[in-house]
């Protein structure tokens, strides 16, 4: 089945869908997006995406296309249209069409969004943790704006790849930013969780957000602070969060086994309560 996808305020057969060759997302990477996880049809933490949207716009200096309301209406619409139970809903809003300039035009943006169905709730690693590798972080200075900027993220993936393992954590002056596509966290041996804190160097991650609230609720000691890989190695779990992988455990770095190469009770924990909280407030 064809999917539907939104462009520019219609809702049109994927294959009929166009945007210019000279709109600056193409042209410039000049772009933000969002990733929002459907499950039993209906979207988690969708006004997190909403707001961190709004703030990435702002901090380009991009127009807002449309108001939060109107941006939930089209989600539902693309829900309905494409008869999406499991899966993920991508937006993009790019600066819009113009001549090539680096100077910013002061034209409308372009708005796109897809669906993809994609069993998130039973994907594999969940069950057998994942491998990463450490990599150096060389993407740019302001990685909490969430921009298409993906060519060093996708390297990134592709070393972890070729080095037989799933992902990497990327690392800037001896410490573990993030991974390419998620937050990074691992647990000491006392059993405190420690992840990065909010700066430019990372995305502000909406898991990020309500796993570390569960975490505090369920008397779980959270540190916000840089890890080393080595401090990560001698952890007793470690795992990544994103809003398609919800709580996914790491159970190697660098081919050494963290704890005992197993998914983590931590980890898988606050995974049953991140998964329960958030359907409860699906919407
Ligand atoms: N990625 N850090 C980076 C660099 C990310 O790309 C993402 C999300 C996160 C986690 O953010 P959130 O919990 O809001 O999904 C952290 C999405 C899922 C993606 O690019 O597909």
């Amino acid at each position: 089945m064809s999917r539907i996808v939104y462009v520019n305020g219609e809702y049109l057969p994927e294959a009929e869908a166009k945007i210019s060759v000279f709109d600056r997302g193409f042209l410039m990477a000049d772009a933000v997006y969002e990733v929002t996880s459907i499950i039993n049809g209906k979207m988690l933490d969708f006004a997190g995406h909403a707001a961190r949207l709004a703030r990435s716009l702002g901090e380009i200096d991009m127009k807002q296309p449309c108001t939060i309301a109107e941006l939930e209406a089209i989600h539902r619409e693309m829900i309905a249209r494409n008869d999406l139970s499991e899966g993920l809903i991508y937006l993009q809003v790019t600066r819009g069409v113009a001549d090539r300039d680096f100077a910013f035009p002061d034209v409308e943006p372009s708005m796109v969004l897809f669906t993809q169905a994609k069993n998130v709730l039973n994907a594999p690693l969940a069950e057998t943790g994942m491998k990463v590798i450490s990599i150096p972080d060389i993407r740019w200075g302001r990685r909490d704006i969430k921009t298409v900027q993906l060519l060093a993220p996708s390297l990134g993936k592709m070393a972890a790849k070729a080095a037989g393992a799933d992902d990497a954590w990327l690392v800037e002056d001896g410490f573990v930013t993030e991974g390419t596509s998620n937050n990074a966290y691992i647990v000491t041996q006392e059993g405190t969780i420690v992840t990065r804190d909010l700066s430019h160097d990372i995305l502000s991650g909406i898991t990020r957000e309500a796993v570390l609230r569960f975490a505090a609720e369920a008397q779980i000691k959270v540190e916000e602070r840089p890890f080393t890989i080595d401090e990560a190695k001698a952890a007793k779990e470690a795992f990544v969060t994103s809003a398609t992988t919800f709580v996914g455990p790491v159970v190697a770095i660098d081919g050494i086994e963290i704890g005992d190469g197993k998914v983590g009770a931590t980890a898988r924990r606050l995974r049953e309560i991140y998964l329960a909280e958030s359907l409860k407030s699906a919407i």
